[in-house]
């Protein structure tokens, strides 16, 4: 089956073709960065626009490149929710669009089953169960994975998401949008022994996390020092070290927890190489393994939403005519595929 996955859920459009025979045909990916760099974050009407812009060209270009004809695609996914409203309704708009002219199903997607099953895209994919980190710019989640739809939440951040802390923080040290690569790039650089900041929650049982005081803790920090390069990359690394450290020690529990072996990383913050050098070790120390998308998708991309989408299209499920999207939309609440 051959699936067209569309992404549009926040500040990049991205779109892929899927072919459950022979795997990922093409996928391609156009980023905002540069649009939204001098407001400093994502501007929602400009994220809009411009994934009116780019999606049918990037649709153009795949095809292409896969040497494919629209009239074999046999199912459109996109992504439904969660995410910025008007982002998504163009892709829910075109995606629904394509498949009614084409005559296909097409199947609303939810953004953090995309990266949940993102690693099923790779050569050694896990197999169910397993528990799942996803971190990105909007969740944080920790999750028990029985099956396709079947989630059970371990825990969530109860503030700030990961990803979105490390933006808030590199903002805070004057690194442009978006931060999270900048700020883990500087850290490399930094001094881990002159500062330490808080592992938030880690003294209280359960698996939430919250990073708003990290935050916080680097404000503090940073207010207090001359705004110098060395100054900046310290800062940088005891809060990154500071997030590694709690995401890891919440990991390990919902692992002993659950007493499964198998750890999938995926979001945005799985890119960040200290985590994942961090969580290798780890789940190699508790005799499991640990399972990662390959780096370009770990963030946003259409290829995720391609697959899961045929997950749930090859299962029977549709959607209406409709052309409905869900801004907040909790992930424990999708139904059963297997
Ligand atoms: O999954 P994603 O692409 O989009 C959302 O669904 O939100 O995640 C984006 C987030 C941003 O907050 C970005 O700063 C963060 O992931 N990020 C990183 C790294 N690469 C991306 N954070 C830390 N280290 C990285 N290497
Ligand atoms: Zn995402």
């Amino acid at each position: 089956m051959l699936i067209l996955g569309i992404e549009t859920s926040c500040d990049e459009t991205g779109v892929a073709l899927y072919d459950s025979e022979r795997g990922l045909l093409a996928h391609a990916l156009h980023s905002q960065v540069s649009l939204h760099a001098e407001y400093g974050g994502v501007v929602p009407e400009l994220a809009s626009r411009d994934h009116v812009r780019k999606l049918l060209p990037l649709l153009r270009e795949i095809l292409q490149r896969a040497g494919a004809s629209p009239n074999a695609i046999e199912g459109v996914a996109y992504t439904r929710g969660p995410g910025l409203i008007g982002a998504l309704l163009v892709g829910a708009a075109i995606g629904r669009g394509l498949a009614w002219t084409w005559n296909i199903p097409a199947i609303g997607v939810h953004h953090m089953e995309g990266h949940l099953l993102a690693p099923m895209l790779e050569p050694e994919p896990p197999e169910f169960p397993f528990v799942a980190l996803l971190v990105s710019g909007g969740h944080s989640l920790l999750v028990e994975v029985d099956g396709v739809g079947r989630y059970r939440i371990l825990g969530e951040s109860v503030d700030d998401a990961a990803g979105e802390a490390f933006d808030k923080t590199a903002k805070l040290l004057g690194l442009p949008y978006p931060g999270g690569p900048a700020l883990a790039q500087l850290a490399e650089q930094g001094d881990p022994q002159r500062f330490r900041f808080p592992r938030p929650m880690t003294d209280r049982p359960g698996c939430d996390f919250s990073f708003s005081g990290l935050k916080t803790a680097a404000i503090n920090t940073w207010r207090g020092l001359e705004p110098t390069p060395a100054n900046r990359a310290d800062v940088a690394r005891a809060f990154e070290d500071a997030v590694v450290d709690t995401l890891a020690i919440k990991c390990r529990r919902a692992l002993q927890a659950t007493r499964l072996r198998r750890l999938v990383v995926a979001g945005g913050v799985g890119a960040n190489r200290r985590l994942r050098e961090r969580l290798r070790e780890l789940v190699a120390e508790l005799g499991g393994q640990v399972y990662y998308p390959r780096l370009e998708f770990c963030t946003d991309n259409g290829a995720m939403i391609a697959y899961a989408g045929w997950r749930r299209l090859t299962a029977g499920q549709r959607e209406g005519m409709a052309i409905e999207v869900l801004p907040r939309w909790p992930l424990d609440s999708l139904p059963a595929v297997d």
